[in-house]
């Protein structure tokens, strides 16, 4: 496995939760970068593209991601936003850049999971139930899958439609991807 690890996948999948515990159990360190889209810029992704727009928005993700990567550290854990790997080439960028894995769960609990989430930051969602928020995602999420399974690993979220969410999926998921980093971390 090549280093640094990149989680993608759809908002409210838990990149930047699941991304943090993965890099407390690894010993590694965590960029979100979304936060360091913000640092870099002066802006959050979406003041931003609320300001400037989507295209900008994009090209400006483009190169914070491929600026950070240019640091000569390997053991890094980077929680991307949820639109950067469906831009141009930027599924192969990561491929060339480390290991990539996406966070998969069923749409349902997605929406479940960001009405959960302060939405005043997602306008789209603003004050929307989750009902209402899967209607709003699902054509924009069904777009995407395809370049969200160009991931080197899928990582499908440990959790059923039969049983309601119980609220430890996210640290579940950080064990899953700590195995299988670990393992292979070990391996060389
Ligand atoms: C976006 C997701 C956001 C952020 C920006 C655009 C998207 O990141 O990058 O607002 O297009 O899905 P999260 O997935 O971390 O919310």
């Amino acid at each position: 496995m090549v280093f640094p690890v990149y989680l993608i996948g759809y908002m409210g999948a838990g990149k930047t939760t699941v991304g943090r515990m993965l890099a407390d159990k690894l010993g590694w360190h965590f960029v979100d970068l979304d936060e360091a889209f913000h640092e870099i810029h002066g802006l959050s992704p979406a003041d931003y593209i609320r300001t400037y727009g989507i295209e900008a928005f994009r090209k400006k993700e483009k190169y914070v991601v491929e600026d950070l990567a240019e640091l000569p550290i390997e053991k890094v854990v980077y929680a991307t936003g949820g639109g950067y790997p469906c831009w141009e080439d930027n599924m192969e960028c990561l491929k060339e850049l480390g290991t990539s894995f996406y966070l998969r769960w069923h749409p349902h609990h997605l929406a479940q999971r960001l009405a959960l989430t302060d939405l005043n930051e997602r306008p789209l969602l603003h004050g929307k139930n989750a009902e209402e928020i899967l209607s709003v995602i699902m054509p924009q999420l069904m777009a995407r899958i395809p370049y969200y399974e160009q991931a080197d690993y899928i990582i499908d979220a440990p959790a059923s439609l039969d049983s309601p969410l119980d609220g430890t999926e996210d640290e579940q998921l950080a064990d899953i991807l700590y195995d299988l980093v670990n393992s292979s971390a070990k391996i060389g």
